[in-house]
């Protein structure tokens, strides 16, 4: 049984401040401007610059949150980082961030759902939120897609940037406010179209696997792109009629930002119009686990979503890993 309702009460986000355009890009790799546009309608990513990781962007996104929200470091119960690109293989991401920020009374963790990951993560937390056990945990999404990218492979390069966004996870007072419903899914057998595939113990990191670029992502795009559209779509759907919402009622839908062409699909299959799809992969490319709360940041920051508004998520990422998350704004 329900005890409480987890809300978002506090979004933050970070990016680097180095940009690289497309055009840059093409001067190193054999690709154009007009070919990434039109077949990912990105214009530009965000880079770290040397030395700046993971943890770097999340606690700077989660400084900015807790400012808005006027919580201190010290408040914080809980922080859950998901990424598939952790400062380093341990400690977890989550206690250089706990360090970094003086989170004093923190525990934390990363958890691992490539570009679902937040959604994963925010479901995670909002139960530590319903059960009554924390009233703040912070969620974290954060990845340095440039430190696990090819930088010679034309067909991955160009996809992915770097970013943090951070939400602020607190009993809701208001019982309609909060998240409503979340579904969760995966299917192993689409890891051989998405992975990274040394570094871990199934290949442990050798002169060959380094020589054979096999610490780089690795992805037949074309699979990729069918599933995500199958599947986001899907679960958006399923969310929708179980909870006895009509599209028309979304005021927002924040997939994750992977290829404008696969938003663009998803959302002709959910008959969403233009004005209710939260759209950013222009400007940060694909940043993984940090899309879906760098645009729900932004999209409150203009004020396109305001406290009462549904708001419908969704995610696809390698696993395959998929999902969404259903919404009442409450800030
Ligand atoms: N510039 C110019 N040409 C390119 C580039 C480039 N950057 N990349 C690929 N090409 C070429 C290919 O070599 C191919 O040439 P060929 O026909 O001579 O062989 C041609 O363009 C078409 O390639 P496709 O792969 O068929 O192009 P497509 O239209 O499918 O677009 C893309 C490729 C953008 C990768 C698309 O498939 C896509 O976005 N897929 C989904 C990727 C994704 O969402 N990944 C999520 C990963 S996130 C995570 O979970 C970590």
């Amino acid at each position: 049984m329900r005890n409480t309702r987890a809300y978002i009460s506090s979004v933050g986000m970070y990016v680097p401040e180095k940009c690289i355009t497309n055009e840059e890009l093409a001067r190193t790799v054999e690709t154009s401007d007009e070919w990434i546009r039109e077949r990912t309608g990105i214009r530009e990513r965000r880079i770290v610059a040397n030395g700046e990781c993971n943890s770097d962007l999340s606690v700077k996104a989660i400084e900015r949150c807790l400012e808005k929200a006027g919580v201190s470091s010290e408040e914080i119960d809980l922080i859950i980082v998901p990424t598939v690109t952790p400062d380093m293989m341990f400690p977890s991401t989550a206690c250089v961030i706990q360090e970094k920020l003086g989170a004093s009374k923190a525990w934390g963790f990363d958890l691992s759902g490539a570009c679902s990951g937040f959604l994963y993560a925010l479901s995670v937390g909002a139960q530590f939120v319903e059960n009554g056990h924390y009233k703040k945990v912070v969620v974290v999404g954060t990845d340095v897609m440039s430190s696990i990218i090819d930088p010679q492979d034309r067909a991955t390069c160009v996809l992915f940037g770097d970013g943090a966004g951070a939400v602020l996870l607190e009993p809701s007072e208001n019982d309609g406010i909060g998240l409503l419903d979340f579904i969760l899914r995966c299917d192993g057998s689409g890891g051989k179209h998405l992975n990274m595939p040394a570094g871990g113990s199934s290949m442990p990191a050798s002169q060959e696997t380094v020589e054979k670029r096999l610490h780089y992502v690795q992805q037949d795009g074309r699979s990729v792109f069918k599933f995500a559209v199958k599947y986001m779509a899907e679960v958006s759907k399923q969310i929708l009629e179980r909870n006895g919402v009509d599209v028309e009622q979304v005021k927002l839908f924040v997939p994750h930002q992977a290829n404008l062409r696969i938003i663009n699909s998803t959302a002709n299959r959910l008959k969403l119009r233009n004005d209710q799809v939260a759209i950013n992969i222009d400007r940060y490319a694909n940043t993984t686990s940090a899309t879906i709360p760098i645009g729900l940041c932004e999209y409150h920051e203009a004020g396109k979503i305001e406290k009462g508004d549904l708001v419908l998520l969704a995610s696809f990422g390698a696993g395959f890993t998929w999902g969404s998350v259903l919404l009442r704004w409450g800030i």
